[in-house]
């Protein structure tokens, strides 16, 4: 009797929305290392290009979660999906009252409208033993005191679209990565010292002592992907950063 619950990676085929950097490229990468097919999506071609080569071979092509259509016409003539994971998209810091209150339907147009349109297209072309994995956030249990009230509430609705999918789309399984602060080129947009400085407090801060790395990440991702028995979870890698 075979009494495993993992699904290979091997050969099978992963679907990275948000695979040209980040988290998105390490998630790809450890996939590839454990047989996988990879087909790596964001809006940049240069930057898909890079990250192809990078992990030494990679399918890519170009879409804008946002934007419906760009994201359905990547799944025609795709035939197998095996495996869905969403990392595509940007940071929105702040408080409510210095952002635009608008900001919300960009976050939801990108995090969620996004994760939807991907997971309707893909459905077709997915296996019983397929997977989907939606980017989540710390920010969903604890969010910032200097404020980010818009991305939170965009993420904590990936968490209920997750747990809701997992039981329409059965025996497909669904969860949510709800990363922590991770070195990624995310965080450029504050320039060097900036940057240096969001570090420099985490290390203070958390109890492992430093962000996180892609790679920790991506590893956490193919573990969602290949466990058979893990479903509607949200797995957090924070380092301890939801509890300081
Ligand atoms: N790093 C962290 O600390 C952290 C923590 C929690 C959650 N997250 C979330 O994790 C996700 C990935 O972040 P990361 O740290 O890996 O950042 P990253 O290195 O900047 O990667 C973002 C990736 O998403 C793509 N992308 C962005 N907007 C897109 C869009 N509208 N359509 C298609 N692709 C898009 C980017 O490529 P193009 O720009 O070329 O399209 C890039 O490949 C983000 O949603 C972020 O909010 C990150």
């Amino acid at each position: 009797m075979d009494i495993s619950t993992q699904t290979p990676l091997n050969g099978a085929h992963v679907v990275v929305f948000g695979g040209s950097s980040g988290i998105g490229l390490a998630t790809a990468a450890a996939a590839k290392a454990k047989g996988a097919i990879v087909t790596l999506i964001g809006r940049t071609p240069a930057k898909l290009e890079a990250a192809a080569r990078t992990i030494g071979g990679a399918q890519t092509a170009i879409a804008d979660i946002a934007e419906r259509e760009s994201v359905e016409a990547v799944f025609n003539g795709m035939t197998r999906v095996d495996h869905l994971v969403i990392t595509a998209g940007g940071l929105h810091v702040g408080k409510l009252a210095d952002s635009d209150p608008d900001q919300l339907l960009v976050e939801i147009q990108q995090r969620i409208a996004g994760a939807v349109y991907a997971i309707k297209a893909a459905l077709p072309s997915m296996p019983p033993t397929g997977s989907i994995v939606l980017m989540g956030g710390q920010f969903s249990d604890r969010p910032p005191a200097n404020g980010a009230s818009i991305t939170a509430a965009a993420v904590r609705g990936i968490e209920a679209l997750a747990r809701s999918l997992a039981l329409e789309l059965k025996p497909i399984r669904v969860n949510v990565i709800a990363p922590g602060l991770i070195d990624t080129s995310l965080f450029d947009v504050f320039g060097p010292e900036g940057r240096a400085a969001i570090f420099a407090q985490a290390a203070e801060q958390l109890p492992v002592g430093r962000a996180g790395r892609a790679d920790e990440v991506g590893e956490a991702i193919t573990f969602l992907l290949s466990n058979g028995y893990m479903n509607a979870e949200v797995l957090h890698i924070d380092g301890g950063g939801r509890f300081v």
